[in-house]
């Protein structure tokens, strides 16, 4: 897969892509990113890619000239590449987007800076993607978020190839509590059942808490996320007031008092 990435402030790029999940797929060539400084498509001595909004108002809006230059020169080395603006405007960037994308061969990814990027841009990209409901200085963060969660999904990016389908989201759930050593800290131990070596259990009692935690934090997810029939019944209990203790085989408490830390 490729990314290139246009933007003013290369630095902000450079050092994340070189790290990380990112930059392993780098080194080992199944990723290749190009980052664009967008300075270098302009044509004035001064290396402008700002100016003045029509109608007045504050601050500075990015110009449609270099940026579209930067998507031509591009085009070059990658035809077919789905060109996407990051601003706070935007559709939400999503797991489901994240995977829509990661399907690409080619990614363009157009970060803006100032009050925005002159309107008329928009007719030369595919979608405009924020990462939230909250305003950057720019677009580079949004960019670097976006490149690494499709890095992420794209085959053998993670050491281990199941991975991000145990992440949260990957079936619309966000994931179960996880515990390392040591077993007891600071007071709070560990779930029972974690310890029990019995793997069917383990794996019920994990699906299970990633429902629960589910209701409890992000219910929403729970109307489009993608159940089970036992996972359903789990669903229905906790909305007539039941809790994951109610679920667990022979009644086998999830933490003990004082042990295990209460179930959130
Ligand atoms: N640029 C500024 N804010 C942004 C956001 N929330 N998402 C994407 N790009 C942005």
């Amino acid at each position: 897969m490729t990314f290139d990435i246009v933007t003013i402030f290369p630095a902000m790029i450079e050092r994340p892509l070189a790290t990380g999940i990112l930059g392993r797929a780098i080194d080992r060539g199944t990723l290749d990113v190009k980052v664009r400084d967008l300075r270098d498509f302009t044509t004035d001595r001064h290396r402008v890619v700002d100016d003045v909004p029509y109608g007045g108002g504050p601050g500075m809006v990015m110009k449609a000239e270099p940026i579209l230059d930067a998507l031509d020169a591009i085009r070059a080395g990658a035809p077919g590449a789905r060109r996407v603006l990051l601003s706070p405007r935007g559709a939400v960037f999503t797991h489901a987007r994240a995977v829509a994308l990661a399907a690409e061969q080619d990614l363009v990814l157009v970060c803006g800076r100032y009050e925005g990027v002159d309107e008329r841009v928009r007719h030369f990209v595919d979608e405009e993607l924020s990462i939230g409901d909250y305003v950057l200085s720019g677009g580079e963060a949004a960019a670097l978020v976006v490149a690494e969660t499709v890095t992420r999904l794209q085959p053998g990016a993670l050491g281990d190839a199941g991975a991000p389908t145990r992440d949260s989201f990957f079936r619309g759930l966000l994931e179960h509590p996880q515990y390392t050593r040591p077993e007891v800290f600071q007071g709070w131990g560990v779930p029972d059942v974690l310890r029990s070596g019995d793997h069917a259990l383990i794996e019920r009692w994990k699906r299970l808490m990633s429902v629960w935690r589910t209701w409890q934090r992000r219910r929403e997810l729970l109307e489009t996320a993608d159940l089970s029939p036992e996972e359903q019944k789990w669903v229905d209990g906790f909305r007539q007031g039941r809790t994951p203790d109610d679920y667990l085989a022979q009644g086998r408490a999830t933490h003990e008092p004082g042990v295990g830390p209460p179930i959130q």
